[in-house]
């Protein structure tokens, strides 16, 4: 049975576009169709400054709102990853295996590490390293594919370099994952920037669709949407970013193609109320279906616990087969 693995980072509250992007081919087709494991990688959420308490709340936050989104426990496995150990020593060996260059390279790492030295920060080692505990969360559940946004595609790349690596010097060990992205939504721009993504971590919120955000916030947010200089509504991303987006948000929520939804439009402000709507009609039942779940914290926690124990059973075979290949001594 074709294995899946992927996640989500509690560096800040779920936005449209991690829900667009990935979480809603996790709910609607990779839960169906495979083993699935989906894990709140919060090592992941401590390669920048952070609050440990706000970790905390975040990690909690995201599990509530996987299983509000869809995620079925009898289909799929939910977990933490700070709860499984294998994460870690994994990633170990992957940093024995991965070079230093390549990690300079990635797109991610240039980007944030020139962030944090802009804003005085020193760039912590965690950071540069972020993609080979990627690759480790991946490899160790010999997953096949990973579902994710067009932002991850990278890293994803990177763990297939790895795999083949390791396997290529110590025998063949790990499987080689590929990335699936979404047809449209694979990277869901800021509304007020379009032409960066919408990120769960930036300060700036006006042009970011947070999943728990109240519907009439939601609505004007969308409305004042940064669109572009012409008049009429085509779907180009270079001349129109601003407009595209919208138009892909829109043929993402309803399942139309965003060119054949422009041709229905004559004015921006049309398109923003019909976006709107499909917006706030996808997400209500998540957001109500996460009130219910906040209230019943112990249901989430026995979710929890019953993922790690599984995604433990499922990752310390490969790991421990990891740990014989590279050369270290079994313990007596
Ligand atoms: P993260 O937490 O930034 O995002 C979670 C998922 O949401 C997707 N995504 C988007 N998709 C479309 N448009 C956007 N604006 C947008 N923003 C985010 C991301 O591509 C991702 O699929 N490094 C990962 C977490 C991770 C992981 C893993 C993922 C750690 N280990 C192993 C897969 C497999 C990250 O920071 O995702």
């Amino acid at each position: 049975m074709t294995r899946i693995f992927s996640g989500i980072k509690p560096t800040g509250h779920l936005t449209l576009g991690n829900y667009l992007g990935a979480v809603r081919q996790w709910v609607e087709t990779d839960q169906h169709k495979a083993d699935a494991l989906f894990c709140v990688v919060d090592l992941h959420a401590l390669t920048v400054d952070h609050d440990p308490a706000r970790v905390r709340r975040l990690s909690r936050q995201a599990a509530t709102l996987l299983l509000a989104a869809g995620l079925e426990p009898a289909r799929c496995t939910m977990f933490v990853q700070s709860h499984v150990d294998e994460h870690t020593r994994l990633s170990y060996l992957l940093e024995c295996t991965a070079s230093d260059g390549e990690m300079r390279r990635m797109i991610q790492y240039k980007e944030k590490s020139a962030r944090e030295r802009a804003s005085g920060g020193s760039v912590r080692l965690s950071l540069l390293t972020y993609p080979v505990l990627m690759a480790a969360d991946i490899l160790a559940y010999s997953a096949d594919e990973v579902p994710v946004g067009d932002d991850q595609a990278q890293h994803v790349e990177l763990t297939r370099d790895l795999a083949v690596r390791f396997n290529h010097r110590y025998g063949h060990t790990f499987t080689v994952p590929k990335a699936v992205l979404p047809t449209v939504a694979a990277r869901v721009m800021d509304l007020q920037d379009p032409t960066t993504k919408m990120g769960k971590s930036h300060a700036e919120t006006s042009g970011i669709v947070y999943l728990l955000d109240e519907a009439d916030v939601v609505r004007k947010k969308i409305m004042r949407a940064v669109t572009d200089s012409g008049s009429s509504v085509v779907y180009d991303r270079e001349a129109q970013p601003g407009v595209a987006n919208l138009l892909e948000i829109l043929a993402s929520c309803t399942g139309g193609k965003p060119a054949d939804l422009a041709e229905r439009y004559d004015s921006y402000g049309a398109l923003k109320r019909d976006t709107a709507d499909a917006v706030l009609e996808l997400l209500r039942p998540v957001r109500e279906r996460h009130a219910e779940l906040c209230a019943d914290p112990g249901y989430v926690d026995a979710v929890l616990r019953a993922g790690a124990e599984r995604a433990r059973q499922v990752a310390r075979p490969t790991v421990d087969a990891a740990y014989a290949a590279i050369g270290l001594m079994p313990p007596a």
